[in-house]
């Protein structure tokens, strides 16, 4: 007896096709079922659970106390509200570091548990072997190069990589390295759009790009940022598509008043 599993949503072939043909690949982060249902219905190429995690959902000043138990957690709400996009799952911060063992199996239980179709890891060619390894037991690698937050006291803060010429050909070899180990993309982030369009030129595998310009394969934005939901300063890169921490204070204030004075419920919203 044979089993067929259906594949609704995108998938690394589909990725790759983009690059190849020109279109560009459109990506941002999902945390949970509501608005990874409302992002999957606008039609986005790939929703990233990242660990930004820590950052806009958990109240965190870093990604770096996300555990896996976190990521699993979210991952699995994305994945029951999403049809058509692919879903790539962020490894925490020593997730993947400590050993190739535990690394691969706290890949695997993404895609076990939580119905992620890939990973991404952040950091190069340190991390070449395990990229393998994963692509070979048949997990999707995404990478991710230049400023990588899991990094951030190593780095001396959030800052621009790869101004320097040595800086430059160090990540543009490590893009190249874990190509060659098996990654089906590879994020840059903040990185000058020159050095980002030199990495996209040269791979074959797409780039997606955070503050990178725009000549990488696609863009990835934190939604809570593009669409507003806070009015505290953003980077440079981001660009914001509404306004939500308005509509949300100015609806919400409504409520408190209505329900103070007494003008919610009325009878439209009461039962006879
Ligand atoms: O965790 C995250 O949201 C990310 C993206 C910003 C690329 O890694």
């Amino acid at each position: 007896m044979s089993t067929q599993v259906k594949i609704t949503r995108k998938t690394t072939a589909d990725i790759k096709k983009m690059k190849a043909s020109g279109e560009k690949i459109t990506m941002l982060t999902a945390y949970d079922y509501g608005m990874a249902s409302l992002l999957d219905e606008s039609g986005i190429d790939m929703l990233l659970v990242g660990d930004s995690l820590g950052n806009v959902i958990l109240g965190y000043d870093s990604t770096l106390p996300v555990t896996m138990e976190d990521m699993l957690h979210h991952t699995k709400a994305v994945s029951r509200a999403v049809k058509n996009a692919m879903i790539i799952a962020d490894m925490p911060f020593l997730s993947y570091q400590i050993s190739a063992e535990t690394a691969l199996n706290n890949a695997g239980r993404f895609l076990k548990e939580a119905d992620a179709q890939a990973v991404k890891l952040e950091g190069g060619r340190e991390f070449s072997e395990i990229v393998h390894k994963m692509t070979y037991a048949g997990i999707p690698v995404m990478a991710h190069l230049g400023l990588t937050p899991q990094s951030v006291h190593q780095l001396g803060g959030y800052k621009v990589q790869g101004k320097k010429e040595d800086a430059a050909e160090r990540i543009m070899q490590d893009a190249k390295i874990l190509e060659e180990a098996g990654a089906f993309a590879v994020v840059l982030e903040c990185v000058p759009e020159k050095l980002a369009a030199e990495i996209t030129a040269a791979l074959s595998i797409p780039t997606i790009g955070i503050g990178a310009g725009v000549n990488c394969d696609g863009q990835v934005l934190v939604v809570n940022d593009m669409l507003g939901m806070n009015d505290r300063m953003t980077p440079k890169f981001v660009k914001k598509y509404a306004t939500l921490n308005i509509e949300i204070k100015k609806a919400v204030k409504n409520y408190i008043g209505e329900v103070k004075n007494g003008a919610f419920p009325d009878s439209e919203h009461s039962f006879k």
